[in-house]
């Protein structure tokens, strides 16, 4: 059968078998009526911490509030400044001023779409922040995820890390969200490891921290009618859990396959106007996401021959956080090297899933090959 048309993205490519299961859990669980906590949820925090080689893992209502609870258990309060990045999703920017703190926004590095740590390094200088958000954009991380650690932790700057796009990669042969302070993820239907709904979790070493947010996920609850702080209903649901318990046991070939399809773009996408971007040599992406990028004037007519064959795309993202009309009431500072806005008006973003075929890849290839040919 010959292709006409690729997706973006498709949410319906399930291995033989995870449908009837899913079914058949979920029949289980309104038998017993668990809609919320119950057995599932442990089974999936423990699955998710033998996955990412993290001690502690909460799971949560979504990615956004998972970035807010993180921020609460180090300790930021309000008025206090926390730096995240010009380019990443709205919701970082977001959960900053959600807890009642404020962000200042810091350039990316135009090859790396990450922050460097000489950018790092000068806005801690001059903005003193009482925290940071690293985040881990398109499957891969900041070549100096390290060094931004090693630094964050001598300046006395609380380093949250954001990897909701960043579910199975890692850095010098080490999962990333197991090896931060505490970092976070989105099960959003979209990731890497997607829910059935909205869901998200948070990943600590730390026991006081995983104690801490515990309780802010659950109404502050120290006991069921106490209260020792102020939180939230962030608590994950049955239903979502079991579906992301099933998808943890294929997530090897889910991952594998996202992989190969980079490698396939990387590989024959060679030598033309619009150039594939990737991880660094030390770090292991998890194949989120076909980043590329291509000059801005020409990249409306790419859009053109991509919507012509019917091939998904993305441009993630179209705008620089601190050029959003809702930030300038909120920012308190900035480091603005045009970088992240030069991203946004290049980024091109291939179809990429898991199980999308070779002839799927293949199609997409010979388009954006054909549309440079002519
Ligand atoms: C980088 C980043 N941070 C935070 C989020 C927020 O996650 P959620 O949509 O689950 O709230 C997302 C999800 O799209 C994201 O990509």
């Amino acid at each position: 059968m010959s292709i006409n048309q690729v997706p973006f993205i498709t949410l319906n490519r399930f291995e033989n078998g995870f449908r009837e299961n899913f079914l058949k859990g979920v029949e289980n669980l309104f038998e017993k009526t668990q809609f919320v906590g119950g057995p599932v949820v442990g089974e999936l925090e423990t699955g998710l911490s033998n996955f990412v080689k993290a001690k502690y893992s909460i799971g949560c209502a979504n990615g956004t509030d998972a970035i807010q609870i993180a921020l609460r258990a180090v300790g930021v309060a309000k008025n206090e400044k926390v730096l995240v990045p010009d380019m990443t999703f709205w919701a970082t920017f977001e959960a900053v001023v959600n807890v009642g703190a404020n962000p200042v926004t810091v350039d990316v590095n135009r090859e790396t779409c990450h922050w460097d740590i000489e950018t790092f390094k000068k806005a801690v200088t001059e903005f003193k922040p009482k925290a940071a958000i690293m985040v881990h954009l398109y499957g891969w991380a900041s070549p100096d995820t390290l060094e931004i650690r090693k630094f964050a932790k001598e300046a006395g700057v609380l380093l949250i890390e954001d990897g909701a796009q960043c579910f199975g990669t890692e850095i010098a042969g080490e999962s990333i969200l197991g090896s931060a302070l505490i970092s976070t993820t989105s099960f959003y239907p979209a990731k890497v490891l997607g829910a059935s709904g909205d869901a998200g979790a948070i990943f600590t070493n730390d026991e006081t921290l995983n104690q801490t947010c515990r309780i802010l996920i659950n109404h502050g609850r120290t006991d069921h009618y106490s209260h020792g702080l102020i939180g939230w209903n962030s608590r994950i649901g049955a239903y979502e859990s079991l579906f992301l318990k099933l998808s943890l046991e294929h997530i090897t070939a889910r991952l594998e396959s996202r992989r190969n399809a980079i490698k396939y773009y990387s590989e024959s996408l060679q030598g033309l106007p619009f150039k594939p971007v990737n991880a660094t040599s030390n770090i292991k992406e998890n194949g989120y996401c076909a980043v590329g990028m291509v000059d801005p004037a020409l990249r409306p007519a790419l859009i053109e021959s991509l919507k012509k064959a019917n091939i998904g795309f993305g441009t993630i993202y179209p705008g620089a956080m601190s050029l959003q009309a809702g930030a300038k009431d909120h920012m308190v500072g900035s480091i603005d090297y045009g970088n992240a806005h030069h991203i946004s008006q290049a980024v091109l973003n291939l179809p990429c899933f898991a199980y999308i075929t070779k002839e799927e890849l293949e199609y997409v290839c010979q388009t954006v090959k054909n549309h440079f040919k002519k």
